[in-house]
């Protein structure tokens, strides 16, 4: 049986109300709040910073899975740790020695992730797939909400599951960016375990209802 995490993204909610958006997210059956770290270096958008993070841990109630898409993380990983980060994903191409990046997260108490841009091979994840508690796999380009999905990404999920299978590794695959009710059920069934989600979310007219829909579909 498969029982599907979802994921909201905040980066979608309406900031001035962000508490009661949080608190939706409480009270729905979605599984964590996913955070969107954006520096305008890495990505061409700055979305929001530790104050905002700070804010939203106070009133969270679930799991906090942090996407940083800054360059050089390593510089924010004890911050992010204090913060509240149950899970802190880095960017591939963002890291020179991501093995070592992914012991410091580690050895701050979080999970740690590594997201790839739709460009990156998951073959480069090889010689590391072991020591990932989750990759996430951006099925649009990291920096901005709304965008449509890049249908390459199933079967980069059904290569990364036969990765993580063959290697025996205990990774969770996430997938970001474009996540809909049409393509939820198809993520899953390529192997996806996490499904973020924003617009689709936060821009429906019961976002509640739709947190329940989308978990339903990915329940099978
Ligand atoms: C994109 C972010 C995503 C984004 C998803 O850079 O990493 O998490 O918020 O938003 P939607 O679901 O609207 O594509
Ligand atoms: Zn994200």
């Amino acid at each position: 049986m498969k029982n599907t995490l979802i994921a909201p993204s905040v980066l979608a909610a309406d900031f001035g109300n962000l508490q009661r958006d949080i608190e939706m997210i409480n009270n729905s059956e979605a599984d964590w709040f996913h955070i969107d770290i954006m520096d305008g270096v890495f990505v061409p958008n700055i979305s929001y910073g530790m104050p905002v993070l700070e804010a939203i841990a106070k009133h969270a109630t679930k799991t906090i899975d942090v996407h940083l898409m800054i360059v050089d993380p390593d510089r924010y990983i004890k911050t992010f740790a204090g913060l509240g980060a149950n899970i802190l994903s880095v960017h591939y191409e963002a890291c020179t020695h991501l093995h070592r990046t992914l012991q410091a997260i580690k050895a701050e108490g979080m999970k740690a992730g590594v997201a790839i841009n739709p460009h990156t091979s998951i073959d480069l994840l090889e010689d590391v797939i072991n020591d990932i508690d989750l990759v996430c796999i951006m099925s649009v380009n990291p920096g901005f909400g709304g965008q449509s999905f890049i249908e390459n990404t199933y079967s980069k999920i059904e290569k990364l599951k036969a990765l993580i299978t063959r290697k025996g590794a205990n990774t969770l695959i996430e997938v970001d960016g474009g996540v809909t009710s049409a393509n939820a059920k198809q993520l899953v069934e390529a192997g996806a375990n996490v499904l973020v989600a924003g617009s689709f979310v936060f821009k429906a007219t019961d976002p509640v209802q739709t947190i329940q829909d989308l978990k339903k579909l990915t329940t099978f």
